[in-house]
């Protein structure tokens, strides 16, 4: 059993909820239970303190203005993407590049890997994704020819390993996986994923999506080629997020978009581009968002990801316990190493209708496929009900789930 009273001293988390002003709010009537985190995460004070700030103070264009406006506005943007540098301890500032979010990212690196691949190459991608990290390199392998080979899965959600060495090959020239799968949960081995795919010369991204708001990853240390992050995911808002790559690939891949500020110079006979993180940054980016970022990140180091990760884990294992201890249902993904979420079903009752008992009980969860069909295709289930956990979420609300889950299965069965 969980000793969760012990763990969650660690945190203060009264005291942290009063930071996220929508906690307080009731839905259908009932105070609300925020459990899907892993759809995006809720916003503290401190962040919607920052985006007001730069509305009511310093709104201005970037880059561009010898006005003290752009100037504060500039600082404070570059400060973020410094902010961002050190908290993923990536080498280089200009190795971080503003993105609307993951999705953006891998579509850049997609795009501009189309100029190195061949037919014959090969690319792996997990049997785990999400679906924006397997329909941007299906497109890849469209316009190239080369082949995507899939990493596959066991029944507990993990990577089969082996079968990854297996596929490694003098042909593979890049691999993709997320480092946690956002419909499981599974922390994926991604050292080791690296490591074996450097050997044979093929550069990786990392999906961080998910990740980041649970583990706090040393880019440099890991080596990674690219790392993908969301803001919306870790306590910042919507549209904006980054790319990190190594020095070495951005300068190689070409620009994504061409407009404003990726440039060097441009004539209507040819045009230069502007050096990095510019060259992929064309028109006026999210600049509050970015600044909001940088304040997201500020609150969560001030708790702390040692203390987040280990509460959050507790959450994960209190709420597996007791959703366990209801008859017929079946919990997915029940990897070793997992975090933040947990995946189920009861018996055949769709997880739509399980969600939907549960929001009228002023409970949010997800049901669906989560972007993620393969895996659902590989269970042979329609989707599942995804409750996911962040570090304001507290053991009553576990508790007030299990008991709506009884409830809705009294319900619909
Ligand atoms: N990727 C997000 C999720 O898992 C939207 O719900």
């Amino acid at each position: 059993m969980t000793n969760k009273n012990t763990i969650a001293a660690k945190l203060d988390v009264d005291v942290i909820r009063k930071d996220f002003p929508i906690l307080k709010r009731k839905v259908n009537g009932q105070s609300l239970v925020y459990l899907d985190n892993a759809a995006t995460s809720q916003t503290p004070q401190q962040v919607i303190d920052a985006i007001v700030d730069y509305y009511q103070n310093y709104n201005a264009n970037i880059h561009r203005g010898v006005h003290s406006l752009s100037q504060e506005a500039t600082d404070a943007y570059e400060t973020a993407r410094e902010k961002i540098r050190a908290h993923f301890n990536i080498g280089k500032r200009h190795e971080v590049i503003f993105t609307s979010g993951t999705t953006h990212a891998i579509n850049l690196v997609a795009s501009g890997f189309t100029h190195f691949l061949k037919e014959g190459d090969e690319i792996l991608v997990s049997a785990l994704e999400h679906h924006s990290n397997i329909v941007p390199w299906q497109m890849l392998c469209e316009r190239t020819g080369a082949k995507l080979r899939v990493i596959p899965m066991t029944m507990n959600g993990e990577l089969k390993m082996e079968e990854y060495h297996r596929l490694l090959s003098e042909r593979t020239k890049l691999v993709f996986c997320n480092h946690v799968s956002n419909a499981l949960g599974t922390i994926n081995p991604i050292e080791g994923i690296i490591g074996a795919a450097h050997k044979v010369g093929a550069a990786v991204l990392i999906d961080g999506a998910q990740a980041a708001a649970h583990i706090k990853s040393d880019l440099q240390k890991l080596d990674v080629d690219f790392y993908t992050v969301s803001a919306h995911k870790m306590c910042g808002p919507t549209g904006v997020g980054i790319l990190y790559g190594k020095e070495k690939w951005l300068n190689k891949l070409p620009p994504y978009q061409g407009g404003g500020e990726m440039i060097a110079e441009v004539t209507f006979e040819k045009t230069t581009y502007a050096n990095l993180p510019h060259k992929f940054e064309a028109g006026t980016p999210n600049i509050c968002g970015g600044i909001a970022f940088g304040a997201a990140l500020d609150y969560m180091n001030t708790i702390g990801f040692e203390a987040i990760s280990e509460y959050e884990d507790a959450l994960v294992d209190y709420a597996t316990e007791q959703l366990l201890a209801i008859d017929g249902l079946k919990i997915y993904g029940t990897a070793k190493h997992k975090t933040s979420v947990v995946s189920f079903n009861i018996e055949d009752i769709h997880p739509y209708d399980i969600g939907t008992i549960l929001d009228k009980m002023g409970i949010a969860v997800r049901t669906g496929h989560h972007c993620a069909q393969p895996i659902m295709d590989f269970y042979q289930i329609p989707g599942t009900v995804r409750a996911s956990f962040s570090f304001y979420n507290t053991m009553e609300e576990v508790d007030k789930l299990v008991e709506a889950v009884k409830k809705a299965k009294s319900m619909l069965l």
